[in-house]
């Protein structure tokens, strides 16, 4: 009888050690930038309560949820998104809390999508959000901390563009032409460009609007300029949240970002819980999903039960973007690399791991990163233990027990050059 070997599950990855080396860098990279504009780190819990989501996040995440009951007969779900639970966390200590404040936090997510490139079951996700603030620089500081960070990752203004529009914006607009139910209609225009104008036109028509209101709809949402849309909108609140785009693009464009946003009403996002300003960030020609995605959602905390907290913030997942850097080279090498090998022409494995613990401690100050030093683990050749050495791509190649190694002089090889040299510790490390 043969025993099936085990699977890996649909739409989940296996990091073995290079793919868990670039994953590192895309979180270090994410972390580093996200402290660079003085976002705090925050966690959760990896499953919540269903209702946590239902009714409050939209149709389509809901629809993918992973959930379950559990053992005490509770309704628990793997978390699809960390907003919700960022609403409760804000919630919980809303009065504690100093507001505005920033937190980031780069949670591992799930949600039962077909599995598709740029689209998995399990993925991981930046998320950088400010709560307590009404203030369209808010947007401006989140904006600006996604364009510094793909120019970190090496990308060029113009290979990626943050798409913007607005909710109230459209909203306005919804109630000029006499549209019915906005919450109805979101879901509907967020898919507008995925499912083709016929198929966008008859779903418009399910939820009750005109051909003529379709054809304004849709020539609105094709808008490439605040000028263009100027000469459509008409009442106050409309000309409120184009100022407010405007404000938002004065900004960034005067903090040199200016280059990397552009109006795009084409975006309304599927998230229900959206009420201003929602953005998404594409590679250049959309060839791609989407990078990232957020915006404005005013009353999320209200919503499931505590005081009314406004909030904005936005997602930004692993999988895209490290498909959009591998296009663009911009990956560093999968391969390992260490500062020391520590090698012996004897075997002597008491003298190996002595000096081994020498380097390792040899960084000085507690808060430096120490050195990598790796060794044989059992006794071998010269040969083998230099294939080892190049394998976990040593730079230095220490050997224990040559000519000088009584007064405390260690003969070396730098890998990097071949050649061999002598001297103490400090040298060595001085080589590196
Ligand atoms: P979202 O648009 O659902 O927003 O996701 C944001 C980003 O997460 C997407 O643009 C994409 O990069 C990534 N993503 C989403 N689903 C998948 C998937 N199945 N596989 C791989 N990557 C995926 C939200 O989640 C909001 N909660 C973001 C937010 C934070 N809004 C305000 N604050």
């Amino acid at each position: 009888m043969s025993i099936s070997i085990p699977q890996l599950p649909k739409g989940t990855r296996d990091f073995y050690p290079e793919a868990e080396r670039i994953q590192n860098y895309i979180f270090d990279t994410w972390r580093s930038v996200a402290e660079s504009f003085a976002y705090e780190e925050y966690e959760g819990p990896m499953f919540e309560h269903l209702e946590l989501y239902t009714g409050k996040s939209g149709e389509e995440i809901v629809s993918q949820l992973y959930n379950f009951k559990d053992k005490g007969d509770r309704e628990i779900a793997l978390r699809p998104e960390m907003t919700p639970t960022l609403a409760r966390l804000v919630i919980q200590k809303a009065r504690e809390l100093k507001k505005p404040f920033k937190w980031f936090s780069m949670p591992r997510l799930f949600r039962y999508e077909k599995a598709q490139k740029g689209r998995l079951r399990e993925f991981f996700q930046l998320n950088m959000d400010i709560i307590g603030t009404e203030s369209i620089y808010a947007e401006a500081d989140l904006m600006a901390a996604i364009a510094t960070m793909l120019r970190k990752f090496g990308l060029k203004d113009g290979e990626f563009a943050i798409g913007v529009s607005s909710r109230k914006l459209l909203a306005t607009y919804l109630e000029e032409i006499g549209a019915p139910n906005p919450s109805l209609v979101y879901p509907v225009l967020d898919r507008r460009l995925k499912i083709g104008p016929e198929a966008f036109a008859k779903a418009l028509a399910d939820a009750g609007l005109s051909e003529d209101q379709v054809k304004k709809l849709d020539d609105f949402m094709s808008c490439k300029s605040i000028e263009e849309v100027k000469a459509k909108v008409h009442s106050e609140n409309a000309t409120a949240a184009l100022q407010e785009i405007e404000d938002l693009f004065a900004t960034l464009t005067a903090a040199g970002y200016g280059e990397c946003v552009n109006l795009d009403l084409s975006i309304v996002r599927g998230l229900a819980y959206y009420t201003g300003i929602v953005f998404e960030v594409f590679d250049k020609g959309k060839s791609m999903r989407a990078i990232a995605g957020g915006g404005r959602y005013d009353s999320l905390t209200e919503k499931l039960g505590g005081e009314r907290i406004p909030g904005v913030g936005f997602g930004m997942g692993d999988v895209v973007l490290a498909d959009l850097l591998a296009e663009h080279k911009l990956l560093p090498s999968p391969k390992q690399s260490v500062d020391f090998y520590i090698a012996s022409f004897t075997n002597d494995m008491k003298k190996v791991f002595e000096t081994a613990q020498v380097f390792r401690n040899a960084a000085g100050n507690t808060n430096a990163k120490p050195f990598s030093v790796a060794h044989p683990l059992a006794a071998m050749k010269m040969g083998k233990q230099l294939d080892q050495a190049n394998y976990q791509g040593a730079k230095i190649v220490v050997y224990v027990d040559g000519s000088k190694a009584a007064e405390g002089e260690f003969e070396y090889k730098d890998m990097r050059t071949g050649e061999m040299f002598v001297g103490n510790v400090a040298a060595i490390i001085d080589r590196l």
